[in-house]
């Protein structure tokens, strides 16, 4: 053995990569996963699983003999489609060589910050947000700022003055998700405006975060960025097919960039994953041929999950839910007199086998919240609601 072998492994690891908190929803998760006791409301997924349909076309494309490696940016197939399907659901056409798909949202979020941002820069992120984003931007080497929404009797509402404030001459992109996770909130068409002439005027690029832009529960489709902003503007749009089509287990999304970047993503993409598996994206195709019944059903088994969930919450005198959410998958109230909602979700986990999310991963000014995920079978979320307020007496 050499005098070197005694160093852990770890010690090996970059310290920006060390230096990430190990502490996430998985972590409060671990060890509950086989556990049918618990109700488990804490991940953003449902219990709805992928469509026949869907996967009927990834077992034909299997047998197809579709088993061979991906152009970097997708099939053409799997482009032309989204294409289309994106230029039926927005106001301005998006060509296919604007698409590059992914292995899941995440992976076309982490390209997103790749190409934009190494180390020494920033990330301005607007919270609550979904604590993935942070990870990445650690992951890098670059420095997350906050921006906090605020919450009014009207919502949540963000101050794009606070965002211009929050930027420096490090600054490279401005990320949020509209509809949020896990607030539901969408940013009003005008807001988007600004944000787009405050990335006009400074070169910042604006990542826009589309996952939920089908759980709108008024809306056939909720703004895009993609409506206001030009092919050569400094945005991307990162989507999945984890929600709205249930295919979180799949890992398939697609990013939706400038089309002078095709070339580029493609050699990111084959530096990375080295394309997105081949037959998936023929469930992609027919998800987004085929899958319109599909997508409305998701949106309004969520909307009676949130009327379940939001009535309930209603009855519990400690918890504070100023607006119920108007799109996505998620409840996220405020508990009064809860310091720790870390130990709150621990503690109604002990007591009551439901897993919830804490307020605290969501960024710094949500101690007090938790979140509650109601893409659920309405017997599951009675049973979880009955739990809850003998647990939040
Ligand atoms: C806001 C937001 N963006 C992106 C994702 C990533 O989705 P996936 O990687 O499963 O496609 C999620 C998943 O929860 C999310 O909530």
């Amino acid at each position: 053995m050499s005098d070197h072998t005694h160093h852990l492994a770890l010690e090996g690891a970059r310290p920006q990569i060390r230096n990430i908190s190990l502490d996430n929803i998985a972590a409060l998760a671990k060890g509950a996963f086989d556990n049918d006791e618990i109700i488990p409301l804490w991940f953003g997924e449902g219990d709805v699983k992928t469509p026949a349909f869907i996967g009927d076309a990834i077992y034909q494309a299997i047998q197809d003999g579709k088993v061979f490696y991906s152009h970097q940016n997708g099939i053409p197939e799997f482009r032309g489609a989204m294409a289309d399907y994106l230029t039926g659901l927005n106001e301005k056409p998006v060509g296919p060589e604007r698409i590059t798909v992914t292995s899941g949202g995440m992976p076309a979020i982490m390209l997103a910050i790749q190409l934009t941002t190494g180390e020494g820069d920033n990330v301005v992120i607007i919270d609550p947000v979904w604590p993935n984003i942070t990870g990445i931007v650690q992951i890098v080497g670059a420095e997350t700022r906050s921006v906090a929404m605020d919450l009014t009797d009207d919502g949540w509402a963000l101050d794009v003055d606070k965002v211009a404030a929050a930027c420096d001459s490090h600054t490279k992109a401005i990320f949020f998700a509209s509809p949020g996770n896990p607030t539901g909130a969408i940013l009003p068409v005008a807001v988007q405006k600004q944000l787009l002439e405050l990335g006009r005027k400074t070169g910042i690029w604006i990542i826009s975060d589309e996952v939920y832009c089908r759980m709108a529960f008024d809306q056939n489709v909720v703004p895009s960025f993609l409506d206001i902003s030009e092919p050569e503007d400094r945005v991307l749009i990162v989507n999945s097919f984890s929600k709205s089509w249930s295919m979180t287990g799949s890992r398939l999304g697609w990013m939706v960039h400038p089309p002078s970047l095709a070339a580029t993503m493609a050699m990111m993409v084959q530096y990375t994953s080295s394309g997105t598996t081949t037959y998936l994206q023929y469930g992609g195709i027919a998800a987004l041929r085929d899958g319109e019944e599909f997508v409305k059903f998701m949106k309004d088994y969520c909307r009676t999950g949130m009327e379940i969930v939001c009535d309930a919450l209603d009855e519990i005198p400690r918890v504070i839910l100023r607006r119920r959410p108007v799109a996505g998958m998620y409840a996220f109230f405020e508990i009064d007199g809860m310091t720790d909602s870390k130990q709150a979700c621990l503690d109604i986990l002990a007591s009551s086998n439901v897993g919830l999310a804490p307020g605290h991963f969501f960024g710094k000014g949500s101690e007090k919240f938790l979140r509650l995920c109601f893409c659920r079978a309405p017997d599951q979320l009675h049973m979880a609601m009955d739990r809850l307020k003998a647990a939040l007496k």
